[in-house]
């Protein structure tokens, strides 16, 4: 069964650009393990994360997240069965800043002038 879940979070410190660019690529080769697939948003400290896959594997990432001290104030917003990924391109998609861009960040969707993610929407879907 393919789950989808989306929470939001604080982040516990102040994450620059190398700690993002970290985050991100040992998200995705740890995802692509995994089979699962999602997106990632970060503004003004929080973060907003949407992660799909198999439900086992939903579940354990879930957990894991939860254990994480980079992060706190975590809120599940959705969690739900799905009949396909919307995120099935990437194993995590990423939308912040255009500044936070490094060379080489896979998936980095930049955040429009008003602020908006491009991919967010999809998330509630
Ligand atoms: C905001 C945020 C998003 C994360 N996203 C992922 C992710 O998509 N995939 C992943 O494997 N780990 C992600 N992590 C890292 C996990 O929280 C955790 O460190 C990692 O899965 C290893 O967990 P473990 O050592 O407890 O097994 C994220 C961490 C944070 C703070």
């Amino acid at each position: 069964m393919l789950e989808r879940l989306v929470y939001e979070s604080r982040a516990t410190g102040d994450f620059g650009t190398l700690h993002l660019f970290h985050l991100l690529t040992h998200s995705q080769g740890r995802n692509e393990r995994l089979q699962i697939t999602g997106h990632l948003l970060y503004l003004n400290g929080r973060f907003t994360q949407c992660i799909e896959g198999p439900g086992d594997r939903v579940e354990t990432l879930w957990q894991a997240l939860q254990r994480d001290p980079r992060h706190d104030q975590i809120e599940l917003l959705m969690r739900r069965p799905v009949t396909e990924r919307v995120f099935s391109e990437w194993s995590m998609a990423f939308s912040t800043h255009a500044s936070y861009y490094v060379h080489g960040m896979r998936g980095f969707f930049p955040l429009d002038d008003e602020e908006r993610s491009p991919l967010i929407a999809l998330c509630s879907a």
